[in-house]
């Protein structure tokens, strides 16, 4: 296997980079053409890796490429999930190199090399380790695990039509355990997996005060300033120990005992490197959690974006007539998206004053999930892990959110592992998004690994 995986690295990357060169933007219907063509790409290279009834199944949005390789009746059923497309790599001009035209650089934490490029990491590097390290247990006959790929189109702007997928072809993606790489680890000498992601509740809102734009000298004073507004709205919806002040928002939260969070913080966490990683002299958060437990079991709210008024060049005086935010909701166990984007809207509205309407449009949402540590599939991922990394990882919160996750469970009644091997610093969403050469093969080897464990623990 590891002589297989050595003889092949070269090409392993250079299909990568070839997959980095299609601009997979979910987001953008400009895009378009090439969601497809990374679809097509994914599917070719499923086929090409040995597995059977590959096709692109149509949605009502970006397609869904499906694989299978059925080696034995009575073995385990591992059903891989990833997705294809990236976030809009904007602004451009932020990028050190194209975002579509992949170079490996070398940086602090990878020494050995990183691929700089728009879903290097998140998730089509994490994603074709799987084809990569499906490809390896064909050629070495060493697949023990039967095997179903989906690989999705729509992650990045919520899932939309995966959830019908997963509905309407519930008997064909039967598996005992979803496995996905589309989280991080710790550090690249502290291996860990994820056993929990926040949920999400998204919401845009409109402020709307005087029927026009108006002149702020012959009207202001007398007017209300939508942008104002919404900044007060926006100020009081957080106390001064950063507790969120939505009615019951925290009614559904589970709190962590004692005992789970003194388990967290096993989990290395180093304070003086987070903030200079990011360039902060201080940080803050919910008063009585420390950082790791603020971005792992707390629930958040953001402002995403905020826009209204002139923002061109120099100074026009004017008193707009709309404001508008994206806010998000970081949601952790039991919290609901929909119950949160209700309770959010409600207590808006309510705190609007009459001068100005409000309107509140939902956006994608999901549910928080946590997996769990005991079962054999965590514990094949944990020794495959050992194996590769020479260290046993750690089990770890993430803050981030896979959507999908939850619905595996009720819908397939699946579990998953999270076996991810990107690091926080690699810059997902951001310019200059990157994933370690390190990361990527080691990925590869160990998912083999996972295979074989879970074949014989199951
Ligand atoms: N892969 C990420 C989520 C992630 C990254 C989880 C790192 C844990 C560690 C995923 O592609 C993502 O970006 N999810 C979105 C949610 C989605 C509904 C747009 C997110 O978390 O913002
Ligand atoms: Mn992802
Ligand atoms: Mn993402």
């Amino acid at each position: 296997m590891n002589d297989y995986i050595t003889n092949n690295k070269d090409r392993f990357l250079n299909e990568l980079l070839d997959l980095l060169r299609i601009p997979s933007v979910s987001a953008d219907s400009k895009f378009k053409d090439d969601v497809r063509k990374a679809a097509s790409f994914i599917k070719d290279k499923l086929v090409s890796a040995g597995a059977e009834q590959v096709e692109i199944c149509e949605t009502g949005g970006h397609p869904i490429v499906y694989g299978e390789k059925m080696v034995n009746p009575s073995a385990p059923t591992v059903l891989v999930y990833g997705h294809y497309d990236v976030q809009p790599a904007d602004p451009y001009e932020l990028w050190d190199s194209p975002p579509f035209e992949p170079v490996i650089k070398e940086t602090e934490l990878h020494p050995d090399g990183a691929i700089f490029a728009r879903g290097a990491c998140d998730d089509k590097g994490q994603m074709y380790m799987h084809i990569k390290a499906f490809e390896a247990m064909m050629e070495t006959n060493t697949l023990e695990c039967n095997v179903k790929f989906i690989i999705e189109g729509e992650e990045e702007v919520g899932s939309d039509n995966l959830e019908d997928f997963l509905r309407d072809n519930k008997e064909k993606l039967e598996a005992d355990i979803v496995l996905v790489s589309d989280t991080g680890i710790i550090a690249n000498d502290v291996p860990s997996i994820t056993v929990g992601l926040r949920g999400l509740s998204y919401v845009e809102v409109e402020v709307t005060g005087p029927n026009r734009d108006l002149h702020s000298g012959l009207y202001g004073g007398a007017v209300p300033n939508p942008i104002n507004i919404l900044s007060e709205m926006i100020a009081s919806l957080k106390d001064e120990n950063q507790r969120i002040q939505i009615l019951g928002f925290y009614n559904d939260v589970v709190e962590l005992t004692a005992v789970e969070r003194a388990a967290l913080a096993r989990a290395p966490f180093n304070l003086e490197e987070f903030k200079s990683s990011i360039g902060l002299s201080d940080i803050e958060g919910e008063t009585g959690y420390n950082s790791m437990e603020r971005t792992a079991i707390r629930p958040t709210l953001d402002v995403n974006g905020i826009w209204g008024g002139y923002t061109g060049e120099g100074a026009k005086t004017v008193i707009p007539s709309k404001a508008y935010a994206k806010i998000s909701m970081r949601l952790v166990p039991n919290q609901d998206p929909d119950k949160i984007t209700k309770l959010f809207e409600e207590h808006f509205k309510s705190i609007a004053p009459k001068s100005v309407s409000i309107k509140v449009t939902p956006h994608h949402g999901g549910q928080p999930a946590v997996t769990p540590t005991d079962s054999p599939a965590y514990l094949a991922a944990a020794k495959a892990m050992e194996t590769t990394f020479g260290k046993e990882p750690v089990p770890y919160r993430g803050g981030g959110s896979i959507p999908i996750v939850a619905l595996f469970e009720q819908i397939l009644d699946s579990k998953t592992v999270l076996m991810g091997f990107g690091l926080d610093s690699d810059a997902i969403h951001s310019p200059n998004e990157h994933y370690g050469l390190f990361n990527y093969y080691k990925g590869i080897e160990t998912i083999p690994l996972f295979f074989q464990n879970y074949a014989e623990m199951k």
